[in-house]
């Protein structure tokens, strides 16, 4: 039988609950304790999980019940110093929920503090795992709906950095990882919305691109009203040679290409394992094999960067970001009003008589303002 190792999961929300199932089913993992800062979350689990041990802090948890593997699902400015703390102990693995900070350079300094102690990680980003949305992965990295063109997504009652962050984590495996040229986002945040600990969108619309062109366009938001019935998320993915539309978590996509000229829908049995276990179970196989693989945490804090770009996009006044991130610096504030009469003075210059355009790897439009001056 294979070795099985000892978990523990800090955090005891909706994140830390599907670890904690994942463990549970696995044989793969002993559950042994969990930590909350909430009373109410550590009853809930002591009921649910008797045997298991339960802290208040992650402190307590780890000085008195070390395990072979943490979990850290907490909200996401605390992962850096969960992580951290879980790396004094003599740990054979890690799981960092996503996104795996609150920001691109934290979920970087997470990324490499792991990968210095060279200990296996999952990120458990549900899409690479289930069997609806790797098919998807498959058939388009198969070429079988032509290049690539166009991402589209639909999803309410979620934004950003929360749920848009699986949504362009996916993005980033459909482009094998090519690229992103800039991102370019606007947003609402009259109804001063919070989730998950961070402050986020009433409404939003997220925008990039990559090299080759190819684009996602996101809608996020409280309440987003879609093209068609679907229950809280759509993707549309565009090929030059056919579709495909899936609708999130939900295990079905409907593929229209020259094979299925009138479209075809595949549906897939959810089955009784959750995703996080798939994750858990190929940390487990990390460890065994003594070699981590970072593919799907490289993954993940590219979708960060992503998601940052686009904060830090709508903060500027909605100006494109381009990537790498480190690099952005915001431009000046500009007195210009598109959409207004031109009165004819005042500056400006002629749309109509544009000069050159400037450098290819240079998308934003800052550098032609430079020029203008
Ligand atoms: N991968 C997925 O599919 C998935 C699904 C759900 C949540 N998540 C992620 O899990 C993380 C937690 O989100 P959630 O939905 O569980 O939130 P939640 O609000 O449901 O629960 C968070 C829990 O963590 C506890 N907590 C917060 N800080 C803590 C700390 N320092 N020490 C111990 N406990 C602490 C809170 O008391 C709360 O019970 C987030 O990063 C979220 O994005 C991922």
């Amino acid at each position: 039988m294979s070795h099985q190792y000892t978990a523990a999961v800090i955090g005891a929300g909706m994140g830390g609950r599907v670890s904690m199932a994942g463990l549970d089913a696995s044989p793969r993992f002993q559950l042994v304790a969990f930590a909350d800062i909430q009373a109410e979350a550590r009853a809930d689990i002591q009921e649910m999980y008797p045997g298991i041990r339960a802290f208040s802090s992650h402190q307590e948890l780890f000085s008195a019940c070390p395990t072979d593997i943490v979990c850290v699902s907490t909200w996401p400015p605390s992962h850096l110093e969960v992580t951290q703390a879980a790396l004094q102990l003599p740990l054979r693995g890690i799981l960092v929920e996503k996104p795996l900070a609150d920001n691109f350079a934290v979920g970087r300094r997470i990324l490499e503090l792991i990968r210095a102690r060279n200990l296996p990680m999952a990120v458990p980003h549900g899409l690479l795992v289930a069997d609806h949305s790797t098919q998807v992965l498959q058939r388009v990295h198969a070429g079988e709906i032509g290049q690539l063109k166009l991402v589209e997504i639909q999803c309410t009652g979620w934004d950003i950095i929360n749920a848009g962050i699986h949504w362009l984590d996916f993005f980033v495996e459909l482009t094998h990882r090519e690229p992103v040229e800039y991102v370019l986002a606007a947003c609402d945040a009259s109804t001063r919305t919070y989730r998950d600990s961070m402050q986020v969108e009433t409404l939003a619309v997220t925008y990039a691109q990559t090299t080759s062109g190819t684009r996602v366009v996101m809608n996020t938001g409280d309440y987003v009203s879609f093209s068609e019935p679907v229950e809280n998320t759509l993707f549309r993915l565009v090929g030059t040679l056919g579709t495909i539309d899936f609708y999130g978590w939900e295990n079905r996509y409907r593929i229209l290409n020259a094979e299925y000229p009138q479209g075809q829908l595949f549906e897939f049995d959810p089955g009784p394992t959750v995703l996080h276990q798939r994750h858990l179970e190929n940390l487990a196989a990390q460890i065994d094999r003594a070699q981590p693989d970072y593919t799907i945490a490289e993954g993940s804090l590219a979708a960060l960067e992503l998601c940052e770009a686009a904060y830090v996009s709508i903060r500027n006044g909605s100006v494109p970001v381009p990537l790498p991130l480190d690099d952005f610096t915001p431009p000046p504030a500009v007195d210009w009003q598109p959409g207004l009469p031109y009165s004819g003075h005042g500056g400006g210059r002629n749309g109509r008589r544009l000069p050159p355009r400037p450098q290819q790897d240079d998308p934003t439009l800052r550098t032609a303002q430079k020029e203008d001056k």
